[in-house]
């Protein structure tokens, strides 16, 4: 199947490329800012700013793909809080544009979405719950989704929690626990906010395997609910660390822009009784994984 992803130099959308591409997919991929670690099989490099609605459409109209996976964003939360104009522009216009060339070349498309489109009141949020976001970032996605479930598209849109591993893109707070834990320094970590850590190599899995099956609709594809504060535990533990180096500290504490939701964990009982891949569900699995993928990044093991 030709497949084409945009944000493939992305902390998700890296590990989509390696994922498509091991199971012998061919894979036209966009970059924009970060130039991308080229040698992965079989992969054609686009340089484009999908904000640009004639680039991307081009490129679209261009490759005629079978599927395309939307996982580029402007992800910075805090960053569209200020830049407004900016997130409106990446992740609604750019989805509009997208959404328009996939129906010129009938095109199936995977929206990435996010739990950021709930308001965190309730938690453990299923597909069938209205979303209300607190944030710009949560309503520039949740306006993007509609864009896609308003159009005629064969879609599936797909809303991971709190990613993190390994790789080029947004930081990530278990590189970060991880980074401080290694060096023997305190980490702060918020004990009142509740999420669902998702592993980018296991939702890359599952996303190839949703590419291949199709399942229409919206699927909440995430891994346990959690505090940030139980997760830094956890990972400690796994990679052998001072559990005692990491400090809880209140959502109040931090200095964030954009409001943040309380407990935007997700129910993923669809997902899992749809997808045979598993691991990206159990939380547990995959913080083992994270460790052993986070020792080869680091050059701490061969
Ligand atoms: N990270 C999370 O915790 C999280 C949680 C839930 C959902 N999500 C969703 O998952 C998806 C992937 O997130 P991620 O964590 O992998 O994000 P990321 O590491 O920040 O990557 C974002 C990607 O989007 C690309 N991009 C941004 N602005 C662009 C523009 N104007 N033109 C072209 N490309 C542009 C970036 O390209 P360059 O770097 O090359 O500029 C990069 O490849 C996003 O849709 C996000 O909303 C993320």
């Amino acid at each position: 199947m030709r497949v084409f992803v945009t944000g493939g130099s992305g902390l998700l959308g890296h590990r989509i490329v390696e994922e498509l591409s091991r199971r012998g997919h061919e894979v036209i991929a966009t970059y924009n800012r970060t130039s991308p670690r080229l040698g992965v099989d079989g992969v054609k490099w686009v340089r484009i700013d999908i904000s640009d609605a004639v680039a991307i459409e081009d490129a679209l109209l261009k490759a005629r793909p079978d599927a395309v996976i939307h996982a580029a964003a402007y992800t910075d939360v805090d960053g569209c809080e200020v830049e407004k104009d900016r997130a409106w522009r990446v992740n609604v216009v750019a989805t509009r544009s997208i959404v328009r060339a996939c129906r010129v070349v009938k095109s199936y498309l995977i929206y990435i979405s996010t739990d950021y489109v709930f308001d965190g009141s309730k938690g453990m949020y299923s597909e069938s719950d209205i979303p209300s976001p607190i944030n710009y970032y949560g309503l520039t996605k949740l306006v993007a989704e509609e864009i896609v479930k308003s159009s005629d598209l064969l879609y599936t849109i797909v809303r991971p929690s709190a990613i993190y591993g390994v790789g080029p893109g947004k930081a990530n707070f278990a590189t970060f626990v991880a980074d401080r834990l290694m060096r023997g320094e305190e980490v702060p970590a918020v004990s009142d906010q509740y999420v669902s850590p998702t592993l980018n190599s296991a939702l890359a899995r599952a996303v190839a395997e949703i590419v291949e099956m199709r399942p229409m609709g919206v699927l909440h594809v995430a891994g346990n609910r959690m505090s940030r504060y139980e997760f830094a535990v956890a990972l400690a533990r796994a990679l052998g660390a001072n559990e005692g180096l990491i400090r809880r500290v209140s959502m109040e504490s931090m200095r964030w822009k954009a409001r943040r939701p309380r407990d935007s964990s997700l129910d993923t009982s669809r997902a899992r009784e749809l997808l045979s891949e598993k691991l990206v569900f159990d939380t547990e699995s995959s913080i083992q994984l994270f460790v052993e993928e986070y020792r080869r990044w680091r050059g701490l093991c061969p």
